[in-house]
């Protein structure tokens, strides 16, 4: 089976992180997103998948065609304007003549897919969708089912209201992971901006289309749309309570060193934390995990750090204290400053909060 993954988004949430880099690249555990994304469809014997994209869309070529030994062969299908998701997948439709799956690109999850695909055959459904359960829906798509698994009724971001006056009668969402038949394309009008979620599902249902949910009970899924999101999922991944296909997990405690780096014998590290190639760790800094420390950065001396992502080539000035923070690439951030909660990009921070 080949998969498609929609990677075109602007990721305006996760701003400013990404200004100049498309979401499927900001680097979880120093690799791509869109790197495990990848092995985890490997470890489901995909061999092919189509990547649709649009925004800052020679960033995800220029990485993935240098890769090679990656198991799964890319093919592009590019966007002038973004196309919406179901428009995304219609503008590949020439590269998917068989039960394809579709993925949101920035759904980081575990979920079997060996099993949603038996499911789908034996409804004989022309999409079936796989549900999630969180606690509050209110940000998400919710999806009512018959005991069945047939999809009822289909609720976008219902409001906390409505929620709260038991009008949604259910937790479970949309998880972004689909299984499509390729027929149901021709409901999707060409080069036209058109969404899954408000157009060709409600659509099908309408239509009276074998349209079907699993829901996933168990594993992990993470949307990291948000700052907070991706914060979590690269500690999540560190603490062993997710798992990447790409990495393995990580030992309880373990600290993880790339290439040539140099740490002063003051410096306490307490893993898990993964460090790359090239980084200096001076005098007396703490570092506390989980943290990722990306290939390139400087802790000058008395730096404390705790749960957080660096990207390339930060530099952190002396006693500076940064805690549930993600600093963008190539960002300076002066001696002093404290950052807490903080999602950080540019070429000289100061202090927040
Ligand atoms: P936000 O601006 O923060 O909402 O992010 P987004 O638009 O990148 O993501 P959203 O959650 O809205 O979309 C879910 C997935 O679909 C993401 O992986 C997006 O990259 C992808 N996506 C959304 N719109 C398009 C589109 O028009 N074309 C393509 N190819 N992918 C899209």
């Amino acid at each position: 089976m080949k998969a498609i993954v929609l990677v075109g988004g602007e990721g305006t949430r996760l701003r400013p992180l990404t200004y100049g880099i498309p979401k499927p690249m900001v680097p979880v555990l120093n690799y791509p997103f869109l790197e495990h994304t990848i092995a985890y469809l490997k470890k489901y014997r995909i061999k092919e998948a189509v990547l649709a994209t649009s925004y800052l869309s020679e960033a995800i070529q220029g990485y993935f065609g240098q890769l090679t030994g990656l198991g799964v062969k890319l093919i592009y299908a590019v966007e002038d304007k973004p196309l919406g998701t179901a428009g995304a997948v219609k503008n590949a439709e020439q590269h998917l003549s068989d039960t394809f799956i579709a993925f949101n690109g920035d759904i980081f999850t575990d979920l079997n897919l060996t099993k949603m695909l038996a499911f789908h055959r034996a409804k004989a459904a022309k999409v079936t969708i796989a549900l999630t359960r969180v606690e509050n829906p209110s940000a998400y798509g919710v999806v009512e089912t018959e005991s069945d698994g047939r999809v009822r009724r289909f609720i976008e971001k219902p409001s906390p209201e409505l929620v709260s006056r038991d009008q949604v009668t259910t937790n479970w969402i949309n998880a972004g992971i689909y299984i499509i038949e390729p027929e149901v394309l021709g409901y999707v009008p060409d080069n036209t901006h058109y969404m899954f979620e408000s157009g060709l599902f409600p659509l099908l249902l309408q239509l009276g289309e074998p349209l079907y949910a699993l829901k996933f009970d168990s594993g992990y899924w993470l949307d990291m749309g948000t700052p907070r999101k991706y914060l979590q999922l690269n500690c999540d991944l560190l603490l062993s309570k997710a798992r990447s296909a790409l990495l393995g997990t990580f030992g309880k405690d373990e600290v993880r060193y790339g290439e040539r780096c140099t740490v002063h014998p003051s410096a306490q590290i307490i893993g898990p934390v993964i460090i790359g190639s090239n980084c200096k760790i001076g005098q007396d800094v703490c570092i506390k995990g989980p943290v990722a420390i990306n290939s390139d950065c400087s802790l000058a001396e008395g730096v404390t750090l705790e749960t957080a992502v660096l990207w390339q080539g930060v530099a952190i000035g002396k006693n500076a204290v940064l805690r549930h923070t993600v600093v963008g690439k190539d960002t300076t951030i002066s001696a002093n400053a404290t950052l807490l909660h903080s999602a950080v990009a540019g070429s000289d921070i100061q202090a927040l909060n």
